[in-house]
């Protein structure tokens, strides 16, 4: 057998295959990564091929040759970029997993240092390109990839449009600029103008990047400086190589005197004194990821006294002064199943991603939005593609784009469908340019009607106990009978027993909503929702007619938020039922008279008189007062300030599902301030696209950020609802985003 088979090394054969397997694919991962900007890998699935190699080495240490890639760093520079030697070669890293290996790693620095005393110099790791900048004299002469360590590619022409780095050292006064000093850091392309980038290049016909990091290494490798200059490549300077001329006795010093000569230093570092604090900041980043605008994989921590980083020395790869203490990854690749669309309570017809299910940051994921077909084209994803999917901490999962090296041609582009997947209407955008495509039946699409009544029932609205998801759907399109109990809303509160024991309803996973399939038949799993066995009523039957007999005596707010009108949430229902107690009355109210309630604005106003003017709506409030709906509201109902009265805000860029004008009347109408510039005091942004400067600032200053489907959960339940927001998503499927995105 060939694991008997031992070599002169005593090394079994079988091992020294693994070895070289893994590191011929280790260097073709390093290859893409490095050179072609284009991994096929995420960097935990590198990670653990290195680590599995490391074992072995290990075990065998015969096995670690100097070539190996345990030993070697970074990847040779491409052939068709001219190649320089660094003054002083570049090294790698030494990674901590845990507490316990940072603990080991402060053990060993005590030993070595012994009993001398230090400093912890706490930093992020920025997952960008490592770039290492020449400057003789105060001059910019060269700026070279890391490349292998040794020899990097040049990019001295593109680096010099990058304008956060000075082309000439500023002399501060002092002048102390060296005659020599090489400046290694990172340059890194913002997260929030990832998708911009990639929505360009599919435009332009070019092959969109997989996540940031790879975008920064691209588009700093590019051919042409003209377009780098356009893209907003940053850098943040994180150590320095050769010196001349150049005397420092700490890092943190040294940073200090380098952003006096103008260059980009980080804004986070932190140095203290003992290993808890060094904790307490890897803590603190990795609670806070999200509040930096580019991607970080980790925390490095550093020896800031440079006499001592000189004493601890290095490995032939990565100094013994420095280790990296690595978060777990919030990007992984999976496989692209399928796009399907999702129909929502207003009809908005949303794409979405249905992936091979992964666990990243905590939960498994298998369904991303894809927010419209725009969004789709403009990420450059393909039906079938491998794709990087992001999910940083409680923030909803985000295709960030395909992984084009490893297409095999049988990949489909998505096709948004012309007709509503529920009830075969044909789709249309709401208004001329809108890009949201909707059903156009919205009285007895079973998808919208499906979602109107799960609405109806929910806690902001008739809050009616027994009325789920699954009863939403058992009762708008049950398997059987053929004919559902309901045609629309407005024969709610004359269900009977007798319509709902024959329901029969398909059983499906809650994780994924998929249909439960029968081991031993393969039919889709179904059962009676309201009957037993025996055919006789369940406790199902007792608790959804109690739950609507008492619906009928809430107060008239909860109602109207019943009704899904067009941007009513529960506080504009309060604010307008306060103020009109009558529903009639406000049925023949007209859009000025609605629009005179304080935080009611004319998009509000306009969208209730739409409303009330549709025959069938009027239909189902006359069912619901036959029923005994309580449609007026006793004595002088305390008027309620709006949910979100004290906050400021800012609007930015273009959003989706409203005007810029609509979304402040909008958050004006809900007791809100809207002003023009970000500051620590602004309570939330809410970012469309191509949002600018107030963007950035919003994350530079840690300024909670809403996107459209955001900011339709501030407007429709308040701000502690926004900030928990994600939270509150964590694990969504695709009806519950597109539930929150109707709102607006
Ligand atoms: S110090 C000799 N500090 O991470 C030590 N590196 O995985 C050199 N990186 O090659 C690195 N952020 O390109 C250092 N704050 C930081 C960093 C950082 C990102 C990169 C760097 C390095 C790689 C190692």
């Amino acid at each position: 057998m060939a694991a008997d088979l031992t070599d002169a090394e005593g090394i079994p054969a079988e091992v020294r295959e693994r070895a070289v397997t893994l590191a011929k694919e280790l260097e073709e991962h390093r290859f893409r990564y490095y050179v072609k900007d284009a991994p096929t890998v995420s960097d935990a699935e590198f990670d653990t091929l290195m680590r599995e190699l490391e074992a072995i080495e290990e075990t065998y240490p015969a096995l670690r040759t100097p070539d190996s890639p345990t030993q070697t760093v970074g990847g040779a520079p491409a052939a068709d970029m001219v190649k320089v030697d660094h003054v002083e070669r570049l090294l790698s890293l030494d990674n901590a997993m845990n507490d316990e290996q940072l603990d080991e790693w402060v053990d060993r620095l005590h030993k070595d240092l012994a009993g001398a005393e230090f400093h912890y110099l706490c930093e992020l790791k920025i997952d960008g390109l490592a770039i290492n900048l020449l400057y003789e004299n105060g001059e910019l002469v060269r700026a070279l990839t890391r490349g292998d360590g040794r020899t990097g590619e040049d990019v001295t022409a593109n680096v010099r449009t990058i304008d956060e780095i000075p082309v000439r050292l500023r002399d501060d006064g002092g002048h102390d600029i060296p005659e020599l000093v090489e400046i290694r850091g990172e340059i890194y392309f913002p997260i929030a103008k990832f998708a911009d980038l990639n929505a360009k290049r599919v435009e332009d016909g070019d092959k969109p990047f997989a996540n940031p990091r790879n975008a920064a290494a691209g588009v700093a490798r590019m051919k042409d400086p003209r377009t780098v200059a356009q893209m907003p490549l940053h850098m943040i300077v994180h150590g320095i190589g050769a010196r001349r001329g150049f005397d420092i006795d700490c890092q943190s010093h040294a940073y200090d005197k380098l952003r006096a000569w103008g260059l980009p230093t980080a804004r986070h570092n932190k140095v203290v004194k003992t290993v808890d604090e060094v904790k307490e900041f890897i803590r603190y980043f990795d609670d806070n990821r999200n509040s930096v605008e580019h991607e970080i994989d980790g925390v490095v921590v550093k020896v800031d006294e440079i006499p001592l980083q000189g004493r601890l020395g290095a490995t032939s790869k990565a100094p013994r002064w420095a280790i990296a203490f690595k978060y777990p990854p919030q990007e992984v690749n999976t496989k692209l199943l399928d796009i399907k669309v999702n129909v929502g309570r207003t009809g908005r017809v949303t794409p979405y991603a249905v992936m091979a299910p992964v666990t990243v940051a905590g939960t498994t994921v298998a369904y991303a939005t894809l927010h419209n077909q725009d969004v789709v084209k403009a990420k450059g994803v393909l039906i079938g593609d491998t794709v990087v999917l992001r999910k940083a901490g409680e923030i909803i999962p985000e295709v960030l784009g395909p992984v084009v090296d490893l297409r095999d041609g049988t990949e489909q582009a998505f096709v948004m469908p012309t007709h509503c997947p529920e009830c075969d209407s044909e789709l249309r955008p709401m208004k001329e340019g809108d890009v949201d495509l909707r059903c156009p039946n919205a009285r007895s699409c079973p998808a919208q009607l499906r979602e109107r009544v799960f609405h109806l029932a929910g806690r902001k609205a008739l809050d009616i106990d027994g009325l789920g998801y699954v009863a939403a759907t058992a009762l708008t399109q049950p398997l059987e009978p053929a004919e559902p109990p309901l045609r629309d809303e407005g024969d709610l509160f004359d269900l009977t027993v007798e319509q709902l024991l024959p329901i029969k309803v398909l059983v499906r996973d809650p994780k994924t909503g998929m249909p439960k399939v029968d081991d031993e038949t393969g039919e889709q799993k179904v059962m009676s929702f309201f009957a037993n066995q025996q055919g006789e009523p369940k406790k199902a039957v007792e608790v959804l007619l109690e739950g609507l007999e008492a619906a009928k005596k809430q107060p008239l707010w909860r109602v109207l938020t019943a009704l899904s009108i067009r941007h009513v949430s529960d506080t504009t229902a309060r604010a307008i039922t306060a103020e009109f107690r009558d529903l009639d009355r406000l049925a023949n109210a007209t859009a000025e008279e609605i629009a005179a309630v304080d935080t009611v604005g004319p998009i509000v106003a306009e969208a209730v008189v739409e409303w009330f003017a549709e025959d069938w709506h009027r239909e189902i409030i006359e069912k619901w007062r036959r029923a005994g709906v309580r449609f007026v509201d006793e004595g002088g109902a305390e008027k309620v300030p709006g949910a979100l009265t004290g906050l400021t805000t800012v609007v930015t860029g273009t959003l989706v599902n409203f005007t810029r004008d609509g979304a402040k009347e909008a958050l004006e109408a809900e007791g809100a301030k809207v002003t023009g510039s970000v500051s620590k005091k602004t309570d939330f942004v809410v970012v469309g696209d191509n949002p600018g400067s107030k963007y950035d600032k919003a994350v530079a200053l840690g300024v909670p950020v809403l996107d459209d489907e955001g900011f339709a959960v501030l407007l429709a339940d308040g701000p502690d609802a926004a900030r928990a927001w994600v939270a509150a998503r964590a694990g969504e499927t695709p009806e519950s985003a597109d539930e929150a995105a109707a709102e607006g």
